[in-house]
Formats: C-alpha cells, structure tokens, sequence
C-alpha cells in the first residue's frame, strides 16, 4: 500500500495556502470551472514527477503574485511516512527533497511516487503522435524493468550522435559503421524490453475494455520503428542517402508506435469522443494493475474531470475498477453528484473536498 497521507500546497497557480488531509482511497473534488481543481492535481504532479502536466516551463504554475511554489506531501509506503517536498522559485530554483535528501534526478523522484494522469491531454494517447504512445509504453518498461532506463538513456544517446554524425558536411564511411553497430544493439534492446513489456499490457487493455464496456473489435499492434522483417542494420545502410539528406536517422526505436485499429480501421477515425475517453482510460488503468501485479507496488491515480464525457454507468465502472485495484485515487468534477457516484458505495475509504477560489475545504460525502 502507498499513498499520499497528507498533501500542503503553497503559491502554485490560484490555490492559496492548502492544507489537505487524504484518504487512502478514494479523494474526490468539486467545484466551478476555474476553481482550482486541475491546480492541485498539478501540485500532486510536480510532487511525483517535478514537473507539471500542462506547461513545460514551470514559470506559469507559480502564483502571479509569489515568488515561488512549494508542495509538500508525507507518503505512507509499505508502513513509513516518507517526507516528500518540492519548491521551485521564479528565478529557476528548483528543489526536491525526499526524507530530507535532495534529490536531482527525475527518475528518483517517479520512482519515489509513480502516478498515472487522465485529463484533457490523455486524448492524445489516441488522436496524436506516436511520441504519445511511446510515452505511455515506456511509462510501464521504466517502472516494471530496471534495467530499461540505463539501455533507453544509451540508446538515446547513440541515436543523438549518429545524427550529429548526419549533419557532418563530410561523413566518413567506417565512422558511420561503427556507430550503426552501436545504434543497432541499443535500438533491438529498446524494442525487445517494449515488445516484451506489450505481450502483457495488451491482454490487460482487453481485460479492462471488457470490463468496461461492450466495444468489441479493438486490436493494438505494436510498431518497431522499423520493418522487422528486415534487418535494422541493412535498413540503416540503404537509408543512408535519405538519411543524410534528412539528417535525422528515419528508422529505430525513436519511431516506434502502437497502432489502435478498430474494427479493422483506424481507432482514432472512427471512436466517438466518449468512447476515445472510456479506452485511454482503460489504456491507464490497464497500466496500474499490471505495474501493480509485476511490483506489488501501487501508483497514484490523478483523474481530472473524469465525468466529462463518461456517462454513470461508464463512471461507476471505471471506480469500481480503481476500487478493486485498491490505488490511491484522486477524481476532479464540476458536479458534486457526478463525482461522488464514481466511487462504490461501498468504498468506506473516500473523501470529499470543495474546491472554491483557490481554498479547498473538506465536506462530508
Ligand atoms: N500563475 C497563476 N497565478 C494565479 N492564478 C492562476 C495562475 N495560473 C492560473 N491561474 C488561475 O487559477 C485558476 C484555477 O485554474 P484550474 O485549476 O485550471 O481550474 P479548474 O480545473 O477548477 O477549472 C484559474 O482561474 C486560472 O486563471
Ligand atoms: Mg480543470
């Protein structure tokens, strides 16, 4: 078990002092639009990955009026309380500290709270780029398998010098063969540790698509990077001119895609808008129970607006699911009722808050 016992929130985005104090189920928020709702499951984010969600720079997140942001948690994990804060100044300052240790590294800090988002952006999971879906593979490999961090940062960096070799005026033929072999073990590494991690993840994404609802006729198939029937090594030698041309290597790993077809079209063509959002949230929750079931280990769920677009029954599935995984959950909404009856009535362990102006209050449910 592993959660977020106790959460303090300073100066970031309209949310004034907050203080909250968390269930280990189920936290549910409500209040208008623009009360400061996304806002705290922002300030839960840049506790669990140091960064936010919405901005890639961290200058809009902190308060018009300070000069800094800080939130502070204490994380229960497996019987100790584990002091967790993270402050970040205008001038770039940046802060973590775990147990009071600076940390400064991004990979210590999601292994120290793993989350796992559903909002707005999550459509992109189906209606944009591949570096979407690559994201949330990786997402799994980084937490179930140790080794894969180490392999993708090489592999990342052959690939950064292979084309800095690219955009040479001249390039020298044994180089360039040298640093293929390089890139070629890397990029099978890369693509073995996904292939690998998807023989697992796709049954479960089937598993929670049952679960959830009635759509029949969904397939994921994963994409290399390239065309596996070949070999990469030839691939890169007769795609050198284009290649050099393009100055960017067009085949690998950093390529890869997992293609959702449904009905033997493609998914993003044809899925409704609420549909779309009941299979990337299953995508997410399907990445819960197995990190859950290769770790033992629990993540963090940040559902923002999750009744938007859902309708009760989907809802009451989705927590029923969230539920029987047993993960710490936080769900945002606009209406009290919508986001309440999300959570099984049976669910003893679940909190209430109204968010309002940037103070956020807890009420009984
Ligand atoms: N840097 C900032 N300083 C102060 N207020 C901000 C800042 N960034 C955003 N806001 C305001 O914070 C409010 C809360 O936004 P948000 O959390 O997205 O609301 P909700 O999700 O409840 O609709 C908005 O009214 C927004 O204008
Ligand atoms: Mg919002």
């Amino acid at each position: 078990m592993m959660y977020l016992k106790k959460l303090d929130v300073h100066g970031l985005r309209n949310l004034k002092g907050i203080q909250l104090l968390l269930s280990p189920g189920a936290n549910l928020f409500y209040g208008q639009n623009g009360s400061g709702k996304t806002s705290l499951l922002e300030a839960i984010h840049l506790l669990g990955r140091g960064r936010s969600f919405r901005t890639r720079t961290l200058n809009p997140v902190i308060n018009q009026e300070e000069g800094s942001c800080t939130v502070f948690g204490l994380l229960e994990k497996e019987s100790i309380t584990l002091p967790i804060g993270v402050s970040r100044s205008r001038q770039g300052d940046f802060q973590f500290r775990v147990n009071s240790q600076s940390i400064n590294n991004a990979s210590t800090l999601a292994e120290t709270m793993p989350l796992l988002v559903l909002d707005s952006e999550s459509f992109h999971l189906l209606d944009g780029g591949p570096k979407y879906r690559r994201q949330y593979i990786d997402w799994g490999v980084f937490h179930v398998e140790h080794q894969y961090r180490t392999v993708w940062q090489s592999f990342r960096r052959a690939l950064k010098q292979r084309n800095s070799l690219l955009r040479h005026d001249r390039i020298d033929d044994a180089e360039m063969s040298v640093w293929d072999q390089e890139f070629v073990g890397l990029a099978e590494q890369v693509n073995n540790f996904r292939e690998a991690y998807l023989q697992e993840l796709i049954p479960k994404i089937q598993w929670v698509m049952s679960e959830l609802s009635s759509m029949e006729g969904l397939e994921f198939k994963h994409y290399a990077g390239w065309d596996k029937t070949k070999s990469l090594a030839d691939i890169l030698v007769s795609d050198r001119p284009r290649d050099v041309l393009a100055k960017v290597t067009g085949h690998g790993p950093h390529r890869a895609d997992l293609r959702v077809r449904f009905n033997k079209q493609s998914a993003n063509d044809v899925l409704s808008r609420g549909q779309t959002k009941i299979l990337v949230t299953a995508m997410q929750i399907a990445q819960g129970f197995l990190f859950h079931e290769r770790t033992g280990c629990q993540c963090l769920y940040l559902l923002d607006d999750l009744p938007s677009e859902l309708d009760l029954q989907h809802r009451e599935k989705v927590g029923e699911l969230l539920y029987r995984l047993g993960a710490q959950t936080f769900i945002t909404g606009v209406i009290p009722e919508d986001v309440v009856s999300t959570w099984p009535k049976e669910g003893k362990q679940k909190s209430m808050f109204h968010v309002e102006h940037g103070g956020i209050t807890p009420v009984e449910c």
